[in-house]
This record gives C-alpha cells, structure tokens and sequence, in this order.
C-alpha cells in the first residue's frame, strides 16, 4: 500500500505539468467518416408485439455481381456467449477497422481494411442473442437459455432483413461466426433447413451455407484435447499434462450426466488452468504479447455521436460482452450441436476454419469432433488430401475438402482470424463460395478416360 503513494505523487505532478492541447471541433476528424457508415443500421424485430429487438449493420458488396439480386450474403455472429458482433465488424472483417492513432487527443481511428468480406458480397453483422451488444432485451427473462431460443429469434430478424429490400429475397445467404457462433450458426442453419421445408418457397430463407471459424461445437469433445494439444505443443510437461486431464474428465463426467452448470464450470477450470500454467498473455494466440485489442471497439462505440450515426440511442451503454447473455446460456454451454452439422453437411455445404495458434478452440480440438461425425462422407472426408493453400503466392495455411465439408487451416493467425490474416481470410472466403483454387469441386473423373489410347 505505502508504495503506491509516491506513484500517485507522480501522476499528480505529471498532470499539473502536462498541458493538454485544446480540443476543437474542427481539429479532430469524425471518428466515424461518412463513407465509413453502414449501407443500412438499426433493429429488426424478433416478434410483432416485443420491444426486444436485434441490432444490425449492413455493407453492401463494394463490387457487387453484376446481378444484385445473385450477389451472395453473409451474415456475421460473435461468440462469447454474448460478445458483440461489432467486434467482428470493427476489429475483424468489416470494411472499417478501429486502430490506435498515435499522438493525437483522439485515440481511436478507423482504416480501411483490405482483407474486408464485403468486396464481392454483402455484409451483415447481427448482434445476437438480443441483449448483447447494440441488441434490445425487454426483459433478462427473454434472453434465450438454449440454441433453439436463439435460432428463433435470429430466424425472425434474418426474415425481416430480407423484408428491407425486394434484391434480397434471392440472395444465396451464408450464416457465418466464430467461437460461441460454432453453436450458433448450425442451430439457425438446421432451424431455417426445417422451417423452409413447412414454408411456401416465398417465405422460405435462401440458405447456402455455413462456416465457423475457431468454433465451439461438440464441447465435451473439445474440452478433452486441451491437456494432449498443450502437451505436444511444449507448453505444459507429464505432471501438468495428468493434473489437466484430471479436470478434463472432470468435465466430461459432468456433460455426460447432465449436470450442465456444473459442467460448464469445469470447463472454465480447465482454461483457467491452461492459462495459469502457460502464463500466456492470452489463449487465443500463443503468440500474442498482449492480449486482442478489442477495448478499441468499445471505445469508439462509447461515443453518442457514433450512436447516433449508427441508429443506435445515446443512452444505450456498449458492452463487448454482456454478463446477462453469458448466465442465460450458462447451461447451454457444453450441449453439442455436432448432430446440426451432421444435417447441414447433407442438405447444405460446410466450412471450418481455424487459426492455427489459437489454444481455446484451435484445429486439433476441431479435428477431434469432425472426426466422429456421423455422415456417409466423412471417410472420404478423412481420407482427401490435406492441400497446401497459397495466397498471392504466399502460404496460407492447408485446405482439406470433400463434397460439402471444407476445413482450412490458416496459418499465422489466432483465434480472431480475421484479424490476423485478413487478406487470407478474405481468399477463404471468397473461394469457399465461389468454389475456386483450393475450394473447387473435385471433377468427378470419368472411368473411360483411362482407357483412351490403349485400346
Ligand atoms: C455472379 O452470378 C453468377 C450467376 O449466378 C455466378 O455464376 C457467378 O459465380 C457470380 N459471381 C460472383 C463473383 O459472385
Ligand atoms: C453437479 O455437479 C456438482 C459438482 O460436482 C455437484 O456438487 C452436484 O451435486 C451435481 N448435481 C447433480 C444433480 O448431479
Ligand atoms: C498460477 O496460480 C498460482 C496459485 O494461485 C499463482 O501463485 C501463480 O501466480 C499463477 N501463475 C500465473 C502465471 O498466473
Ligand atoms: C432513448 O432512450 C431513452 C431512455 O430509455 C428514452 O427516454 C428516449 O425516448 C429514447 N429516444 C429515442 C429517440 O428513442
């Protein structure tokens, strides 16, 4: 306690010394430039007589098809549970990305990031599940606790987006996100498979497909590759490696029991673990320093002019993530959703990606559930080539495909690929799309080919 006296003596001094300069109107830029704003912002209602509502920003293809109504969608959700997808927007794959500016009163800026995923398709963040982020929760109770809650409502919000604009109706839709979001994003791809099959097709969604990237999915799978991954990986030795499969099993025991609180904590101790063990800056990259910057976006979101801008009112309060969000699906947390895949990877085309340095929800805690999925493709799937990826000539990671299952592997990136490789993920996805390069449909070869000349 003594010691932080003369620390506090110093600041007071360095205060009184410091002369700040005078902020003017016209000196400091708009922190949100007026071609940095969203084609479309604002709510979309979840039911006709709720206040509860889901917020969204919208960015058109910069280079749309030459057929808007052709030009494919994607549809970005944050994990958490309960983080923002303005993270997504704002620090990962959106046009416009927060930065530090250096030696200037205002400290956050926006850039325009080339890797963008909106170059040749639209763009949509959804801040979900309501309460999170910019979303409206009347009241915690509507919150959802499960997946199928979820898909509910992002269900209606995605049918009244396609509402705003008579091009959207036939627009390929792409449900994509990333950590929590590997719940997610299958739970509204098997609700709109289900949905659409008792619709008449001019109220059926436009499903396409769905990619998660570093995703939670088949948790009590995944939770029981952390102790053998950090092991191999050098970073915990025998004793530590037992003493983390202890709280692994721990964990599993619990899932299996159906015991989904207690579950859930297990899991976190088993993090909290990891962590203490590899004092790390963050699990979300090995290689990080510091930890994702993502405070960039709550403070440039903290601003009533950048509110107002984006149709948001002043007197909401941005949360990256919220705390209410996160107890309403406290239970839900290790509940699979490998069974949704398994009906999407049917009916749909998948693609999982990760980024390789991320010690959460990295590619051998993925590999261990794609492995165990029940689908008549997944031989064939474990036995395609793992393909080296490039980008621009540069290596970019490994690309592994068959029929509707693409898995990719991005190099130098965490767990926020995006934000690490954004002109690789912008090549990912495009690709996967288009089913180009590494992504391409295998010509399905023709045996009477061999034969010719021979005969
Ligand atoms: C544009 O639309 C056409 C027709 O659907 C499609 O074949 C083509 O791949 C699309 N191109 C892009 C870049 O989306
Ligand atoms: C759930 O797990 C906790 C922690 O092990 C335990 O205290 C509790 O009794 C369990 N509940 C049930 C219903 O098994
Ligand atoms: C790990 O936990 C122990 C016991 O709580 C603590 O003393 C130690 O500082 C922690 N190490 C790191 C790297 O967080
Ligand atoms: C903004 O929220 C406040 C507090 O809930 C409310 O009184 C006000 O009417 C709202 N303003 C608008 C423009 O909706």
């Amino acid at each position: 306690m003594e010691s932080t006296l003369p620390m506090t003596l110093l600041l007071f001094v360095s205060l009184l010394l410091h002369h700040p300069p005078p902020i003017s109107a016209a000196a400091s830029p708009p922190l949100l430039p007026e071609e940095s704003l969203p084609t479309k912002s604002g709510y979309l209602p979840i039911s006709p007589t709720a206040k509860s509502a889901i917020f969204y920003t919208f960015y058109e293809a910069q280079q749309p098809n030459s057929s808007l109504s052709k030009t494919p969608l994607l549809i970005w959700l944050q994990g958490g549970p309960g983080c923002s997808s303005m993270l997504g927007n704002f620090y990962e794959l959106g046009p416009w990305r927060v930065s530090h500016r250096q030696g200037n009163v205002q400290r956050v800026v926006l850039e325009r990031n080339s890797g963008s995923w909106n170059r040749i398709f639209g763009l949509l963040f959804l801040d979900n599940p309501i309460g999170a982020g910019f979303s409206i929760a009347e009241t915690p109770e509507e919150i959802p606790r499960d997946q199928q809650g979820v898909a509910k409502h992002l269900f209606a919000a995605v049918t009244s987006f396609v509402g705003l604009d008579p091009s959207f109706k036939t627009r390929p839709i792409y449900f994509t996100g990333e950590s929590y979001a590997g719940k997610y994003v299958p739970a509204i791809g098997y609700y709109i498979l289900k949905k659409n099959a008792q619709l008449p097709p001019s109220k059926q969604v436009n499903l396409a497909g769905v990619v998660i990237g570093n995703g939670l999915t088949d948790p009590s799978t995944q939770v029981a590759t952390h102790a053998l991954n950090a092991y191999y990986s050098g970073f915990i030795n025998d004793k530590q490696r037992n003493q983390l499969e202890k709280l692994q099993n721990e964990a599993v025991a619990r899932t299996e029991k159906g015991n989904w609180s207690a579950a859930t904590d297990a899991r976190n101790e088993v993090l909290h673990t990891l962590q203490n063990m590899t004092g790390l800056a963050t699990l979300y990259d090995f290689r990080r320093l510091i930890p994702y910057e993502t405070d960039m976006v709550t403070e440039l979101l903290s601003h009533p002019g950048v509110k107002r801008l984006l149709g948001v009112n002043e007197s909401m309060v941005y949360e990256e993530c919220s705390d209410a969000v996160s107890a309403a699906l406290h239970e839900d947390v290790m509940k699979s959703v490998k069974y949704m895949v398994e009906f999407l990877v049917k009916e749909s085309k998948v693609l999982l990606y990760q980024g390789h340095c991320d010690l959460r929800d990295g590619v051998v805690s993925t590999v261990a559930w794609v492995k165990k999925m029940e689908w008549e493709g997944i031989d064939k799937f474990m036995e395609a080539d793992r393909k080296v990826w490039r980008v621009n000539g540069g290596l970019a990671g490994y690309v592994q495909k068959w029929g509707s299952l693409s898995h990719a592997v991005v190099l130098g990136a965490g767990h926020l690929v995006p934000t690490d490789q954004a002109v690789n993920s912008q090549a990912m996805i495009e690709d996967w799309v288009l089913e180009r390069g590494v992504f391409a449909n295998e010509q399905i070869k023709d045996a009477s080919l061999d034969f010719q000349g021979v005969i």
